[in-house]
Parts: structure tokens; sequence; C-alpha cells
């Protein structure tokens, strides 16, 4: 009889530990209690020239290697030289080897900033023979398509012969699009072509570029470019497909140009504003801090004409007297910088009537663009000579003397800041999925009337070339904390946006987007940020969370390097915004787990809630799924209209991502 009593004293315990378990979570959005509003600004993008992001990505023109910078390297014969240069061009070969050679000719240069040619020698008539570029990994054909190209030439050849440019495929059997260049003289001058593809071609990347030749003789080039169509058909412009899906993203603002591209590894190599307007074949380029050179074709000016298009406003960072080497600048040796900021800053947005503004409406575009935030430096937090404060203040005070509208933005914290006053600190984070988890409530805690925090990096790092599904939830779950936070969070911008997914592409694993010469594709990522952006109300609505099921999550690798401890974390994140004008809440719930979750939704105070509402939703069946270029659309949001009440409940997928957008009065 005891040991009866006994066992269903057990029983009841147990069914009363598998209840209290299993207790639905409840989320009470508290739709009477004043919301923090949200920031206007609050997500945008960020970028730099890093996984050709630009050069062989966004930038349009097609030709690797056009001013003939770029020499073949080769192992040299002794060990103690490890490579030398040959005078070869890099990503240019020669059609016919017998009947021609080419060498890299440093006394013939168009200008200044073309000093170099490629001297195609040619040695019999009657052959066809000439120079093939391989591109970008390949050259993007597609049916009806006019692609427009330049190039200067000359030669020494007395019959004036004519070229034939043709985008063909590797093997030169197939020619997609030709055009003759004729009457080529002695003289260096700029020839402009172009050619189209048939309604009939097929698309595909695997092609190349050639310059024909058909005379004996010797001819020099320089600068030989080639575009397809570019959004919006502007002049030396950017590829539709990216912009598009930037666009599609809503961002309000475009962190620019950089990231350590900003920096560069020498002074010589910082980004030099000055150096990239005006017109391309003057632009000399100069080397991206990621192992590449960077023509300077996409310069200031067409950074700022891509945040118009995508209906964003530039953030603008300036070069603040501190390079990846270590070496700085300061007292008053870091003046002619600051002129440099103001001088950039007249650029964006002066009158016409000022020089700098004149400048940018000589160069194409008369109105000023919009800015509100300007960015001093980047990362100087790793500057440990500790001249940065002194350099921002430098550049506080002359840019807050002449701007005073401006907020500025401070790359290092108040505390390394010693007392001088920034208005915006930009913080970053590269974490794992785990680490985002734990970390999800990091902004809860912010002093709310501290300095404006903008996030200018960040990402959760799993998966690559880009990222995957349990990134996607990393990434979902920290920017419910930005969102809920974005009183103090005003900005926020994922990094890097862009990669190249072809081999020798990528310098930095975990992109939002890849691509190779044909096509695109968002990552998981992608798609969570794009939810989040479009789907955003203008006031922070309350949510009390009852009952939120935990899980223990060991220390991933990352957390185990920084030393951080291991605790449980929710399985479930969430947040809630509403418009005001239109009573639209829009609330996003994150499952991090691989069960599904019940979850009880209760509007409370004086509101009306609609009966059917639309939900958007993004998951997968394993965190480790994702998009790839082959398999583009793997996860992407689906939408569907469901049933809600004032007290509803709801299920949510195993690893998803919803934002559920209920009306309400
Ligand atoms: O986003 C890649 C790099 O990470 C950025 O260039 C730099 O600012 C950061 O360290």
């Amino acid at each position: 009889m005891k040991r009866k009593t006994f066992l269903l004293a057990l029983l009841l315990l147990g069914c009363t530990l598998v209840h209290a378990q299993e207790k639905t979570p409840k989320l009470v959005l508290q739709m009477d209690k004043p919301g923090v509003t949200v920031s206007p600004t609050l997500y945008g993008l960020m970028t730099e020239e890093i996984n050709y992001s630009y050069e062989g990505g966004l930038y349009a023109q097609l030709i690797r290697n056009p001013s003939f910078k770029d020499e073949v390297r080769g192992r040299g014969h002794q060990g103690w030289q490890p490579f030398f240069a040959m005078g070869k061009p890099a990503y240019w070969s020669l059609c016919d080897s017998l009947a021609s050679d080419m060498m890299i000719d440093r006394n013939e240069g168009i200008n200044s900033a073309n000093n170099v040619s490629l001297c195609l020698n040619v040695k019999e008539s009657g052959k066809s023979t000439g120079i093939i570029n391989d591109g970008f990994w390949g050259f993007p054909v597609r049916p009806k398509t006019t692609y427009n190209g330049s190039m200067y030439v000359k030669t020494d050849a007395a019959d004036s012969p004519a070229l034939t440019v043709s985008m063909e495929s590797l093997d030169g059997k197939t020619v997609y699009a030709s055009t003759q260049i004729a009457g080529v003289s002695g003289e260096w001058k700029k020839y402009s072509f172009s050619f189209s593809t048939s309604d009939k071609v097929v698309p595909t990347k695997d092609t190349h570029f050639r310059i024909a030749v058909g005379s004996a003789g010797k001819y020099w080039f320089t600068r030989v470019t080639l575009f397809p169509p570019t959004y919006n058909n502007r002049p030396n412009g950017l590829r539709p497909d990216l912009m598009t899906m930037m666009r599609n993203m809503n961002p309000k603002f475009l962190r620019l140009p950089g990231g350590n591209y900003l920096e560069g590894n020498t002074f010589a190599d910082r980004y030099d504003w000055k150096a990239t307007i005006g017109d391309p074949d003057l632009r000399v380029g100069h080397n991206s801090p990621w192992g590449y050179r960077s023509t300077d074709g996409l310069g200031l000016l067409e950074y700022l004409e891509w945040t118009e298009d995508i209906g964003a406003e530039p953030t603008l960072a300036v070069f603040a007297g501190y390079v990846l080497n270590g070496d700085h600048l300061a007292g008053d040796y870091i003046k002619p910088f600051v002129q440099d900021a103001l001088d950039e800053i007249e650029y964006v947005i002066g009158g016409t009537d000022t020089k700098w503004g004149a400048q940018r409406a000589k160069d194409g575009h008369p109105g000023p663009f919009k800015l509100q935030y300007v960015e001093i430096g980047n990362e100087d937090f790793f500057d440990r000579s500790g001249s940065y404060p002194g350099r921002f203040k430098q550049f506080y005070d002359a840019i807050k003397a002449k701007y005073p509208q401006l907020g500025i933005i401070s790359t290092a914290d108040e505390k390394s800041l010693k007392g001088v006053k920034a208005d915006i600190i930009d913080e970053h984070y590269y974490r794992d999925a785990a680490s985002m988890y734990r970390n999800a409530f990091q902004y809860d805690s912010y002093d709310h009337n501290g300095p404006k925090i903008f996030c200018g990096e960040w990402a959760t790092r799993e998966g690559s070339p880009t990222t995957n599904m349990n990134a996607a939830l990393g990434d979902a779950a920290w920017m419910t904390c930005m969102e809920r936070n974005s009183d103090i969070l005003i900005m926020a911008s994922y990094a890097p946006m862009l990669v190249n997914v072809n081999k020798g592409g990528m310098q930095w694993e975990s992109d939002l987007i890849g691509y190779n010469a044909l096509n695109s594709y968002g990552s998981p990522s992608y798609y969570a940020q794009a939810m989040f952006g479009n789907y955003l109300g203008d006031k922070v609505v309350p949510v009390a969370g009852e009952d939120i099921p935990k899980f223990e999550l060991p220390q991933s690798r990352e957390e185990k390097q920084r030393g951080m401890n291991a605790s449980s974390v929710p399985e479930i994140y969430y947040v809630a915004t509403k418009d005001s004008k239109t009573g639209v809440v829009y609330l996003k719930m994150v499952n991090v787990v691989g069960k599904p979750q019940k979850v009880s939704i209760a509007f409370d105070g004086d509101v009306k809630v609609a009966s059917k509402a639309i939900k958007v939703e993004l998951k997968s069946a394993n965190p480790s799924d994702t998009n790839t270029i082959d398999n583009p659309k793997n996860i992407i949001p689906v939408k569907s209209n469901i049933k809600v009440s004032k007290n509803f409940e709801y299920t949510f997928a195993p690893y998803s991502i919803t934002v559920l957008q209920i009306s309400s009065k």
C-alpha cells in the first residue's frame, strides 16, 4: 500500500513536471504602453572593395586588367627571389603565340593615369591573331543584349588596319557578338564600339573577349572597357541584378567606402576620394587591402548615385589618418586630411556655388545628395598609438563648425575617446550563431540616455561563401535586439555584403549576396534582412514574454576562444513594431531550434485586431541548409494568409524566421 502511494505520488510529480515544461509560451503585445520610436535609419548596407565586390562584381565593367597594370608574376629561379615581373599582362593571352607576341610597354601610355600599354607584335599578315581577355571568370552573354565598349589603340602598320572585337565561346567556335573598329592609325585615339547578341543566344558565362588583328605590325592598346546594360542605364554604371537585390532590402543608408578599404594598407593606398572622380580614363586606381587592384571606376560619384538608385542615403566614412600597417599622422600633419574630408562633404552636399559642389555638377550631378552622418575612420580601436581621440577631435570640430547638422560617428568607444565628445559610436560584431543568441539582449542593458550606437559591421559567420540558415537564425535573433532598442541603436549594416563565388573571388567567408559573371543569389541571411527591413513599423510595441522555453547551449568554438561562458538561451526571439499611421503590427518571431513552437499571442489594451493576417516565413529543415549559385532559391520567404484574433495561438515552424503582419485599430 505504501509502495502504491509512493508510485502514484511519483507519477503525479512527473505529470506536473512535464506539464510545467510544456507550458505554452505566451507573448503579450502591450498596445497601450508607449514604445520607443524606431530609428528611421535603422537598417542599411555597408560596402567596400572586398571579395571582388566592385571589380568583377557590382561595377559593370567587364574587362579585367583594362589598363594592363597587373602583370603575370612567375616563381623566380632563386629561392631568395620568390617572384619577378615578366612584362606579360595578367588575364590577357595571345590568340596565336606563333604569329605574335606581346609585352607591357612602359614607355607608351595615354596619360599620367594610364601610363603603360600593351604592345602586340603581329609578325605576319593574313592570319587572324590578336589578344584575349578572360574577364572576371567569364563574360555574361545574354540574348538580345547590347554591349558598349571603348579602347585606346595605335599602330605602326601602314595600311590603317581594322580590328575585330567579339565575345565568343572559350573554344572560339561560337561568336556571340562582334563588330569592327576601322582605320586604326599611328596616333593614340579612343575608339568606341558596340555589339549585340541575337535573341537565339542561350545565356552563358563560359566566354571570353577577343581583339582580332589581320595585318602585320605593332599595335598598342590601353583602357579597354566593355559594359553590358547597367542599372538605370547609367554610363559607367552598376550591375542591375545586384542593384535590384539591394533595393529590395529597403535599405535606408549605405556606409561607404569601407571598411579596411577606406584605410588602405599604406598611405599611398588609402581611399583618396579626389582620385576617384571625373573621367574614368583619368583615374589611376589603387590597391585594395584585400589583395587586388581597384580601377576606381566605381568612384565617389558612382557610390553616391548608387545610394540614390537604391533609395538610400550615404553614410560617409572619411579617411582619418590611420592606415592598416599601423602608420598614422596626428597634430598639424593631419590638417590636410581634415581639409580633404571637408572638401569631400562639400562634394556630396555643397551647392553648385561651392568649389566641390561645382565639381560634382561638372561630373554630372548638379543636385546635392542627402547626408546625415559622417564617420571618422574605420575600426580605430585597433590604433594602439592612442592618437585617435586627438585625430577624431580635429575632424569633429572642423566638420561641426561648417556642418553643425551632421552627426559624427566615432569608430572607437566612449572609454577609448577619453572624454572627447562623439555623437554616435560604431560597434562591430562578427560572431557565430551561438554567440548571437547569447548576446541577443545586449542592447537592453545599454544606457538609453548614453550615446547613440551604429552597428556598422555585423554578421553571423556560418557558411561559405555565403551564409546558411543557421547564420540567418543568429542574424534574426540579433536583429530582434537591435530593433527593440532602436531608440539608441539607430543604424545597423551587415558586412561584407557581396562575394564573387568563383575560386579566388573570396577573401572573407560568410557573405550576404553571391554571384558569378552571369547570375546572383541571396543567402538565407539576405532574406532574413530583407524581411526585417521591409516589415517595420515606426514604434516598438513592448512585448511581455512568459514561459519562454530555454535550451542548454554549449560553448561554441568562438566562445571558447574568447573565454565566454556557456549558458542556457531562449529557443525563441521576438520583437514587435507598429505602423502608427496604418495600425499594422509586425510581429517578428525567430525559432532557433528544430521543433515547432506553439505560442499564445495576446494583444493587451483597447485595440481591435483583424481576423486575417499575412505571414511571411523563412525556414529550412536543417540549419546547415543554404542557397548557392546553382540552387539559388532553396530557402526563400513564403507569404500566406493566416487567421488571428486578439488572443490566439500560433505554431511556428522549426528553424524559422516569421513575420506576422496583423492589422489593428
Ligand atoms: O568586413 C570585413 C572587414 O572587417 C572590414 O574591412 C573591417 O572593417 C573589419 O575588420
